[in-house]
């Protein structure tokens, strides 16, 4: 299954990311965790120390897999080893950072974002292999439609006006590309009456709520991940991975 977080900035697509990641992984999966923030934090989150050497920084291998013609990169769809070369692990979790090439002016035909496309349109998994991307905030991957090779796209909202406004506009994108299964999940959902408030926003579209949980806050204070974290949010969020389960057909 290839599931994708994606949302405006700081709603918790890395937090959920994280903890999605590590219910699968308990519940005996193979997970590979896709970092494809140009900001990255997974790595923090999921309290893997190693440096990361960033995919977009491997310019040789992205020269030798992508070629340029006129402004866009078009690849050598060869992308299947590249878990195995760039992924470092962490108790059987594996985790790639994307990075970002971030050329003067733009530049808005990256070959890294066509790497990613091209990984998760060619990575063909087991029935007990999960890949879970935590995306850029915002719409641009939507526009690329980097995000159409997945199974299942959750779009993190919180009840506020700015989150729903992004929500809305991914929605729409999705819609316009085709996509299915494309579902909202809320967080920092503080009671019924924003639940009920998202439910009649988004209907059938939306899966299911997350509460908030200081825990969090004082963990990033004190600078720890969230790899032995057990809290309420992690309950919730393994019902998140059950529904998941139900949507795809596995069950475990
Ligand atoms: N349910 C929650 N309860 C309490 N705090 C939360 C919750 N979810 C996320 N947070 C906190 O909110 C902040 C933003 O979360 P996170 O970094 O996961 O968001 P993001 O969507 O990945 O942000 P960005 O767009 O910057 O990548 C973090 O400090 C995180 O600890
Ligand atoms: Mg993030």
């Amino acid at each position: 299954m290839k599931i994708a977080f994606c949302g405006k900035g700081g709603v918790g697509k890395s937090s959920i990311s994280a903890l999605l990641s590590l219910a699968f992984l308990e519940e005996g999966y193979r997970v590979l965790a896709i970092d494809a923030d140009p900001s990255p934090h997974l790595a923090r989150l999921l309290e893997i120390p190693q440096e990361i050497v960033p995919l977009a920084e491997m310019t040789e291998l992205l020269a030798e897999r992508a070629q340029k013609s006129g402004p866009y990169y078009t690849l050598n769809p060869k992308i299947d080893d590249l878990p195995e070369k760039f992924a470092v692990t962490k108790n059987g979790l594996r985790l790639m950072v994307l990075g970002a090439i971030r050329t003067a002016g733009g530049g808005c035909a990256c070959p890294e974002q066509t790497v990613l496309k091209r990984l998760l349109t060619y990575l063909i998994l087991s029935s007990r292999e999960i890949v879970i991307v935590d995306m850029e905030a915002g719409v641009e991957h939507f526009g690329r439609a980097t995000v159409a090779p997945m199974d299942v796209i959750l779009v993190i909202t919180q009840p506020l006006r700015g989150s729903l406004e992004t929500t809305k506009q991914i929605l729409k994108m999705a819609e316009e590309l085709n996509l299915k299964k494309v579902f909202v999940v809320g967080n920092r959902v503080k009671d019924p009456s924003q639940e009920e408030f998202l439910r009649k926003e988004f209907g059938g579209l939306y899966l299911l709520s997350l509460s908030p949980d200081d825990e969090l806050e004082s963990r990033e204070f004190e600078g720890k991940g969230l790899w032995d974290y057990r809290g309420k949010l992690f309950t919730q969020v393994k019902e998140l991975k059950r529904r998941l389960q139900e949507l795809i057909g596995e069950t475990s």
